[in-house]
């Protein structure tokens, strides 16, 4: 493996690996650790020198602003384990640009490249044997940034906390996924932090999923917080739809987040000569798409989700079951996405970084 350029990094190993009492074949999603974490502190205007530590609990002061003001941003990443055993990293520069973009919204010190990338690599240097081979398996990777100034004054912190976790993953969804429309609740309003990836915007989506959850679906498939009339993103994943032939997808917006998998997929689709149309996606035309039978897929697409298919949603109490396809864009696309993630197939775009 290549050796990364970050020289003033202090790395504290573990006594022993956790890695034999880990179950692979039975990972739910989010639920285990690596042996080791990153952990960088942000005081009065500098990032100090950056440590790889055993992955411990913190012990923060109570009055610690995050606690009262929510104020913590986060990314999601994958790593990859190809079958020369070597591991790649998926387009790391576009996370860690929308990183300082939610850090800048939530009035948070950026952090740089050579703590949040070159960092990275090193820790999954030393947690290599956590990446498994083989299609489906991935390190799941989530940096994220903390305000741990003491003292509940409701301004911002003067210090902060950077750390990265990494999770051996397989499957996000394992199942159905059917979605409601949201008509009431909202995630997001222009002008708000809906394009941050903040810990308040999936915080503030736990109630109405609680109650979708108790009517048997798993998502919830959000519509402008002006109007309801416009189909947003999924909270956990950016949406697609296909009708007839051509997918949309709504823009990025002050309301949506700028998922990595997202655009991936919309170069993907371009490249290979599917029409991809990104405009405003009204619920009227969906809904009078799944009457008429146009209405082919709706997929989600996130790091952690991947490409998920929906099979089917609820709108105003009307449940529109999707068709059950053989071909789908959802499995065309996935398979070539994940074709590159897993150094499968060339990667034409440069999106994929060995470690
Ligand atoms: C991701 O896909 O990485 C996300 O951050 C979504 C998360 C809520 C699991």
């Amino acid at each position: 493996m290549e050796l990364t350029a970050l020289d003033n990094i202090k790395i504290v190993t573990a006594k022993e690996s956790k890695i034999t009492s880990v179950d692979f074949d039975n990972l739910s999603f989010g639920n285990v650790f690596t042996d080791h974490m990153l952990v960088c502190d942000y005081d009065n205007g500098v990032w100090g020198d950056p440590e790889i530590k055993p992955y411990e609990p913190f012990t923060m002061d109570p009055s610690s602003r995050v606690f009262h003001y929510g104020q913590a941003i986060f990314e999601g990443m994958k790593a990859y384990k190809d079958e020369n055993n070597d591991v790649w990293l998926y387009r790391p520069d576009q996370n860690h640009e929308r990183f300082n973009k939610s850090a800048v919204r939530l009035a948070m010190p950026e952090i740089p490249e050579e703590i949040f990338i070159d960092g990275l690599k090193k820790l999954i240097e030393i947690e290599q044997k956590w990446v498994k081979k083989g299609k489906g398996n991935s390190l799941y990777i989530r940096p994220f940034m903390i305000a741990t100034g003491h003292g509940v004054v409701a301004s911002p912190s003067n210090q902060y906390r950077f750390c990265i976790i990494l999770s051996p993953a397989s499957a996000y969804y394992s199942g159905d996924v059917k979605v409601v429309i949201a008509d009431h609740y909202s995630r997001a309003a222009n002008g708000g932090i809906g394009a941050a990836k903040a810990a308040g915007n999936y915080s503030a989506q736990f109630y109405p999923t609680k109650l979708a959850n108790q009517e048997g679906f798993q998502q919830i498939i959000w519509t402008d917080d002006a109007t309801h009339t416009k189909l947003e993103e999924a909270g956990t994943m950016n949406v697609f739809f296909r009708i007839n032939d051509t997918l949309y997808t709504a823009p990025t917006s002050e309301r949506i987040l700028d998922g990595v998998t997202r655009k991936s997929i919309i170069d993907i689709a371009e490249r290979d000569g599917i029409d991809v149309d990104v405009r405003p996606v009204l619920v009227s035309e969906i809904v009078e798409a799944a009457e008429k039978g146009t209405l082919k897929e709706i997929f989600g697409a996130g790091t952690a989700a991947v490409i998920s298919p929906i099979s089917g949603f609820s709108y105003k109490d009307t449940y529109y079951e999707l068709p059950k396809l053989q071909n789908s864009f959802a499995s065309e696309i996935k398979e070539k996405l994940t074709n590159i993630q897993y150094k499968l197939a060339e990667d034409t775009f440069g999106w994929t970084v060995k470690i």
